[in-house]
């Protein structure tokens, strides 16, 4: 007999009419004409070079074989180069940032200890800090007065002689919050005052309008997420890579999962990727920006609801909807059958869930003002 598994999980609210999650991401997915806003993924790239790096790829039929298991190391210079890290830190291509986020926690954390992360956030990382470590404490942060962030303050708060891990997305999903200097700085002093791990998912790094790499500053205390799924609009392919001081990465070397390696297809697309990334992101940035404009106008028109974060730093934001009577879920239904895909809170957020839809917009700007319309139109009919 197989015992039900006690790790966190997100708290997820299905459609009507789907039986399984699966179900209801392989219709949308199916869907050539639904407007992806639903899981910050990006599809404003256009000529990147990286479509035909992975066809080029496919025609030499590098698929017939397996990759140098770390990662061809193009690539991983490259990731350096991007994040203007030097030889002292080491790397490993992964298959996403979500395999990077389970290696750290399950290298990092040993049965007697907890991890802070925080309500909204992503909670993916609670459910992994879950299975290595004793138990998480997720600190609610939906308010103005820690900036709707994790703060050092509430780590301090929180933390206690078994605290092994703070997980830090930064700029933050679902919200879009990003950290000052002095709040970076603080964080380093707890780091290494309590020899706690600083797990820095840089995610969404590249929307923001300014960021600055916890491995520069704390090196010996910082675990750093790569992934190529949101700047770079490669979500399918599966690829990111964890960088960390050489201890830290030797120490995951002897608990990797890939050890043949990430899929060779993907990794020539993302050498594509980053060496055209001076051309593209400049414009990425620019469209993703004047599109939460679009979005900021729309939501000021609905009496009850507002933007906690604004702008965002990262390639989506939260719409608080809790007094205008509209619940999150019937919203992301109805857009749904406007052919739009936003996420309800539930998906980011125990606690505050009910109160918010979370909508991405490294789209087109045309759909984002077919979304803008939509949800206010959405607003009059399900008041
Ligand atoms: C904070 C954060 N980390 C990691 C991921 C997953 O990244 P990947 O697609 O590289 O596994 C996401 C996806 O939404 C995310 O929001």
């Amino acid at each position: 007999m197989i015992s039900p598994k006690k790790y966190a999980r997100p708290n997820k609210l299905l459609p009507k009419g789907f039986k399984t999650a699966n179900e209801f991401f392989n219709y949308l997915f199916n869907d050539p004409d639904l407007i992806w806003m639903g899981q910050n993924t990006n599809h404003l790239h256009h000529e990147t070079g990286v479509m035909e790096a992975m066809e080029a790829s496919i025609n030499e039929k590098d698929y017939c074989k397996y990759p140098p298991p770390e990662g061809f190391p193009r690539l991983k210079e490259l990731i350096m180069d991007d994040l203007g890290l030097g030889s002292e830190y080491d790397i490993l291509v992964t298959a996403g940032a979500t395999e990077s986020l389970y290696l750290s926690t399950n290298d990092i954390l040993d049965p007697v200890n907890n991890t802070i992360t925080c309500d909204p956030g992503y909670l993916i990382i609670d459910n992994f800090a879950s299975r290595f470590g004793d138990h998480v404490k997720s600190i609610p942060i939906y308010n103005p007065e820690c900036g709707f962030k994790l703060t050092p303050e509430l780590v301090r708060e929180n933390l206690d002689a078994n605290t092994k891990l703070i997980s830090l997305v930064d700029p933050l999903n679902p919200l879009g919050s990003s950290y000052t200097k002095e709040e970076r700085k603080d964080f380093k002093d707890i780091a290494e005052d309590h020899d706690i791990y600083l797990l820095h998912d840089i995610t969404y790094r590249d929307f923001a309008r300014e960021h600055e790499l916890l491995a520069k500053i704390a090196p010996e205390h910082t675990i750093t997420v790569y992934s190529f799924s949101k700047s770079y609009g490669m979500a399918g392919m599966r690829i990111g890579s964890i960088i960390g001081m050489p201890e830290v990465i030797n120490s995951i070397r002897s608990i990797v999962i890939n050890d043949l390696g990430t899929n060779i297809v993907a990794q020539k697309g993302a050498i594509a990727a980053i060496e055209t990334k001076k051309e593209w992101i400049g414009k990425i940035k620019g469209t993703t920006r004047q599109n939460q404009e679009i979005i900021k106008q729309a939501v000021d028109q609905v009496e009850g609801a507002y933007l906690p974060v604004y702008p965002s730093d990262a390639n989506m934001m939260v719409i608080d909807m809790i007094d205008t009577g509209v619940k999150p879920h019937e919203m992301a239904e109805y857009l749904i059958d406007r052919k739009i895909f936003a996420r309800e809170g539930s998906y980011t957020s125990k606690l505050f869930g009910h109160r918010y839809l979370r909508v991405s917009f490294s789209i087109p700007t045309t759909q984002v003002e077919y979304f803008a319309e939509c949800f206010l139109e959405g607003m009059e009919d399900l008041r």
